[in-house]
Order: structure tokens, then sequence, then C-alpha cells
């Protein structure tokens, strides 16, 4: 049985004037109803993980470099990640893949770095408009999928978030016709590259344009396990409504 897992996003927001909103979030969860991930800017994780002690929230990076240490001004590893309270890391967002042109290639080494670090890597992949249009959307998303993801992936070390680009901060979402034919698309080929046993116990998120009002409709969507939620993971309300949504689906 896979557990349901809600992870934030926070991309480039937050400064410490944000850290309360981290707060109401714990106060809400005294307990976990689903496995709870805050991804925020790297500078905040060590204070954050000071206000989510109690480990109902987990807090995870959103890149890593694929090297321990080294001479990569600017970069932060996988170890430094896990050293500031971090559990999870984001590996291969479409805005990484555009902005720092992060190959599959890169991914699956960054995501060998996280698991060596003991964190475990929510790998992201999707289609931009053009490739849906093109009719060319599950070969795109199982060809990120046997690039990126690395071989000892496991439903421990490893989560796969579906993010169509076209979706993501747009308020556009796929219909759930179009989101269960990629997530059965990714479930088949992950069997195909990780047996059926390890395939099934790991977790599918769907993100893009994640909201309170459309969560639940989401969340009934057959081989959807949770979701990566960016804009609405920054406000405690608005993520812990997409939360209870998780839980009660
Ligand atoms: P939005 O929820 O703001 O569309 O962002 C989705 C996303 O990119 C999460 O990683």
């Amino acid at each position: 049985m896979r557990r349901k897992l809600a992870a934030g996003n926070w991309k480039m927001h937050g400064l410490a004037a944000d850290l309360p909103e981290v707060d109401q979030l714990a106060a809400l969860y005294p307990a976990a109803p689903v496995d709870i991930v805050l991804c925020p800017p790297a500078p905040l994780i060590d204070r954050m993980a000071a206000r989510v002690a109690t480990g109902v929230i987990a807090l995870g990076g959103q890149t890593c470099h694929p090297a321990i240490k080294g001479a990569h001004t600017g970069d932060i590893s996988a170890q430094m990640l896990a050293d500031a309270g971090a559990r999870y890391v984001i590996l291969g967002h479409s805005e990484r893949r555009a902005d720092h042109r992060e190959t599959d290639t890169i991914v699956r080494a960054q995501a060998r770095a996280a698991i060596e670090a003991g964190l475990v890597a929510i790998i992201c992949l999707g289609e931009t408009e053009a490739e849906r249009d093109a009719g060319r959307t599950l070969e795109v998303v199982t060809a990120q999928l046997a690039g990126s993801l690395p071989d000892r992936a496991t439903g421990d070390t490893c989560v796969v978030a579906y993010e169509p680009v076209w979706a993501i901060g747009t308020g556009r979402v796929p219909s759930p016709d179009q989101i269960a034919e990629v997530h059965g698309a990714l479930r088949r080929a992950l069997t195909g590259h990780l047996g059926a046993d390890t395939a099934e116990a790991i977790r599918l998120l769907y993100g893009g344009s994640v909201k309170p009002d459309n969560a639940a409709g989401i969340f009934a969507i057959p081989d959807v396990d949770g979701a990566l939620v960016g804009g609405a993971s920054l406000k405690a309300a608005d993520f812990a409504a997409i939360i209870d949504a998780l839980a009660a689906s």
C-alpha cells in the first residue's frame, strides 16, 4: 500500500517573514494524515527544521549537485540538504530543466547522489504544450522516466511527479482521463524498468495548478498517490485544504 504524499514546492518564494505559515501548518497536523513535505528555498531549510521538530512535516530541497562536495560555486550537495534537515529533494523540475539545462542524465546523477545521502528523490517529468499537441505526451514522459530514474529506485528512495509544463502556474489542469493515461503509462514503464513489486511501491504525484478547489477531483484519479503543489503550498490554509482532500481520498 503506497502512503499518500502531499509535497509543497515553494520555488524561489519565502523569507524569514513567511516562517509563521509553517508554524500554522504544524499546528494543524499534530499527527500525519498523509506524508507531508515542504520544499522551501535552501536558506530556509534549517530554520524550518527547528519549527517542524515533531517530524510530521518533512522538509526537502529543490535540486542538488550530483557530487558530494567540490569546487562547484553556488551549488548545494544532497549531503548538505540532509545535514540542514531535509529528507527529500525535488529533482528535474521543468523549471530546472529549462533554466539550468538539467538533462535526464544529470537528473539521474542527482538522484543517485540524493539516495546516497539518504534523501528521497522526487523526480519530475512532463510534456510541453507543443509536445502534447503533437500527440507525443506518452513518448516524452516515458523517455524522461527511462533517462532520469536511477537503477536503485525503490518505493523508499524515489517518488515520480508528473507535471505537465503547460499546467504549471497557469490554472490549467489536464482532464482526469489525461492524468490517468499518463500515470498508467508511467506505472507500466516503472514495471518494465524495475519489476512489478518495486513499481507498485513507487508513488506517482500529479503537479500543475493543484488548488483547494480541484484537489479532491485530482485525488480521485486512479494511480494518483498525491500532489506536488507550487503556489497553493505557500499559504498554510490552502495547503492544508489540499492535504485534507488527499487524506479523504
Ligand atoms: P503550481 O502548483 O504553482 O502550478 O506549480 C506546480 C509545480 O511546479 C510544483 O512543482
